[in-house]
């Protein structure tokens, strides 16, 4: 597979997401829905995972996805989070995302195209050798003063000293906005995160110039595409990583 089809790919899954959602009943995407025997998801992410597996099952694919794990075969491996912002989707915040990430092995280190789709306005993010919004290339904010950030942080056990402080909900989406410069980092040291998560965003972010590291400063390249690990992570900019994970770890 090529980074062609895995954008042509990545905007049939988009399309068919969206539509899927928003033709829920008004009040009902946050009702339950059970998966298998143990399981309880609700009916909006269900719903976005159907219409985007239906998509990506027409490939040659092994499919990593939030709710129901593992599916498909092929040498392609795919991080899929059909729904990045759940709470956001079903209380009508308007920010949430699909999310995906091409990799030629389950290691987040082989990907070769990241894709981001905001539900709700349909910005679109994707990088193959470089990353783009809507078309257009993007690259990270060059900031390097802690007290001139725009920072979005999930951890909350400290003062910091950056210009703003935002959490907006959507984890491929947030580190998106670092991509293109709107924030100059993204932190989440909760220890809540999957790859699925932020393997879409975190390709695009490094080919927008950005770098994303783990608490311990170790790039995420390592990380595989697996549902019960949990994964931290600062994004930012290659001038900032260093002071940042001195101020936060
Ligand atoms: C969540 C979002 C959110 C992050 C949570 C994630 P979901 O994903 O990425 O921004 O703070 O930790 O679980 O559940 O909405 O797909
Ligand atoms: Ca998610």
């Amino acid at each position: 597979m090529d980074e062609k089809l895995a954008l042509s790919l990545s905007r049939e899954v988009a399309k068919n997401v969206l539509k899927a959602i928003n033709s829920i009943p008004a009040g009902r995407r946050g009702e339950f829905y059970e998966i298998g025997k143990s399981g309880v998801t609700k009916l909006v992410d269900k719903v976005a995972e159907n219409a985007a597996l239906e998509v990506l099952k027409k490939e040659k694919l092994r499919i990593l996805s939030e709710e129901c794990g593992y599916v498909g075969e092929g040498d392609v491996f795919v991080a899929l989070d059909p729904l990045d912002g759940t709470f956001n989707a079903v209380r009508g915040i308007p920010i949430y995302s699909v999310s995906l990430c091409f990799s030629d092995s389950e290691k987040f280190g082989d990907a070769f195209f990241g894709y981001v789709f905001n539900l709700c306005n349909c910005d679109e993010y994707y990088a193959d050798s470089k990353a783009y919004k809507n078309e257009k290339e993007i690259k990270v904010g060059e900031k390097e003063k802690l007290e001139e950030l725009n920072a979005i942080v999930y951890y909350p056990d400290r003062m910091l000293p950056f210009k703003r402080i935002r959490a907006l909900g959507s984890a491929a989406l947030e580190t998106c906005f670092v991509a293109e410069g709107l924030f100059d980092c993204f932190i989440d040291l909760r220890g809540m995160l999957r790859i699925f998560d932020i393997a879409g965003g975190v390709y695009i972010l490094e080919k927008a110039g950005g770098i994303a590291v783990d608490e311990k400063g170790n790039s995420l390249e390592k990380k595989k595409f697996e549902i019960a690990e949990r994964v931290n992570v600062i994004a930012t900019n290659k001038k900032l990583y260093r002071q940042l994970l001195e101020l936060v770890v």
